[in-house]
């Protein structure tokens, strides 16, 4: 029998910033549901939690390839179908100076990868405030210190230019751009494009076109944003997508990296990222063989799922910018809303309170970074109208009783 007594096993410290807002809200919802409520989930960007389904032929893609076998471990960078349909993919978003594709586990990875690949400790990235909170959660873990640029709500939501000049230092290494922009729902201008761009270029940054949503521009012509890489074929660029959002089929789990640039400048870096895919065997596979299906097949769900959002969202600014202390930029793009709020304490407590008393789930704006002195909160707007109506009285409720 052992005889001293067991001690603690601490975290490790650089884990002490690692935050992730929209999943951290669970203990409420947990506290909520033993009580027997069930709650309104406008906090996690999962379509097919509401009325989204996968397209069938994606499913019958993966089924075939498990029934052929397709269960062993698959070639690091990716199974060669699935490369060639991603680098279809990027002809067809114009990115004229493809280097290299590969595949992930979700965007997630991706990022993981690719900012691991390039920061060096006492370097900086620039990243969105509001940001979508997995890249900080990332930099934490890598021990790198924040370096956020803003963008301003005043202006639709579209990046501070002037911001970002003041905030790229001799150790930056790179810019993230979401667009379209979670949780903002803002979709970037090509003038804006070609001015980041303008700025990669003259520090040598490379830049992160975190593109999941490219496909779910509800505003324009033909549903799509302007690719970043497109507007920039020589500056170095990691262009970010996968099937979570515009394929709905976020439990696969399956993302991709599109390397673009001028091919001397980015073949080192390129090589660092390989050799990390390398180190972490390879991404799901049999889900793998959904890719080629999903970029090459009927795309019909997308202008179903374009019509769904676009009710929605409209239903939701309307409805933010009737609301007393309430109001809302109308989103573009995604499936976000990141109303901004008027209240005299923190958003985070809004938000507590919101899932205890009146079982809505939203995030806080404080989870995603915001300007100081602005309160707001991101709602997911994927439910069926008549859910978000009954979300949006519920919100409305708290907000009379609490601030009348
Ligand atoms: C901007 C953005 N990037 C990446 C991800 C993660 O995507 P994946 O499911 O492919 O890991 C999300 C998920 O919500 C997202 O909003």
């Amino acid at each position: 029998m052992p005889t001293t007594q067991a001690r603690e096993i601490t975290a490790a410290s650089r884990l002490e910033h690692v935050r992730y807002a929209i999943r951290d809200l669970a203990c409420y919802a947990d506290e909520v549901a033993k009580q027997g409520h069930k709650i309104l989930p406008l906090n996690i960007g999962d379509p097919n939690v509401f009325d989204f389904v996968t397209p069938p032929h994606m499913i019958e893609a993966v089924y075939k390839a498990m029934r052929e076998g397709k269960n062993g471990y698959a070639p690091s960078q990716g199974v060669k179908e699935a490369l060639d349909a991603i680098r279809g993919e990027s002809t067809r978003k114009g990115i004229s100076s493809l280097q290299d594709v590969f595949v992930t586990t979700g965007v997630s990875e991706t990022v993981d990868l690719c900012l691991t690949a390039l920061v060096n400790p006492g370097e900086n990235l620039l990243t969105p405030s509001p940001d979508y909170p997995m890249y900080s959660a990332v930099l934490a873990k890598l021990g790198i210190g924040l370096n956020t640029y803003d963008l301003n709500e005043e202006d639709g939501w579209q990046p501070e230019l002037d911001d970002i000049k003041r905030k790229i230092t001799p150790r930056t290494r790179g810019i993230v751009l979401i667009n379209p922009n979670n949780p903002t729902g803002s979709v970037c201008t090509r003038k804006m494009l070609e001015n980041i761009a303008e700025l990669a270029r003259g520090h040598n940054l490379v830049i992160f076109a975190d593109e999941i949503y490219d496909k779910l521009v509800l505003d324009g012509e033909n549903g799509e944003c302007i690719a970043m890489a497109s507007v920039a074929p020589d500056v170095p660029l990691v262009t970010f997508g996968g099937l979570s959002k515009n394929y709905l089929a976020p439990g696969w789990r399956i993302g991709w990296g599109i390397v673009s640039g001028d091919p001397a400048a980015v073949k080192p870096y390129n090589e660092g990222i390989q050799k990390l895919l390398r180190a972490r065997l390879c991404a799901n596979h049999p889900e793998q063989y959904a890719i080629k299906a999903a970029l090459e097949g009927p795309q019909d769900h997308l202008i179903e799922v374009r019509k769904k959002l676009r009710t929605r969202r409209d239903l939701t600014v309307k409805w933010a910018n009737s609301t007393p202390r309430v109001s809302c930029v109308s989103p573009r793009g995604a499936f976000y809303a990141y109303p901004c709020i008027d209240i005299p304490e923190g958003d985070d407590i809004f938000v507590r309170e919101l899932i205890l008393q009146k079982h809505v789930m939203v995030v806080h704006g404080s989870g995603f970074g915001q300007k100081p002195g602005t309160k707001h909160f991101r709602i997911v707007f994927l439910p069926d109208e008549q859910t978000l109506s009954r979300a949006y009285a519920a919100i409305a409720e708290l907000l009379q009783e609490r601030y009348r």
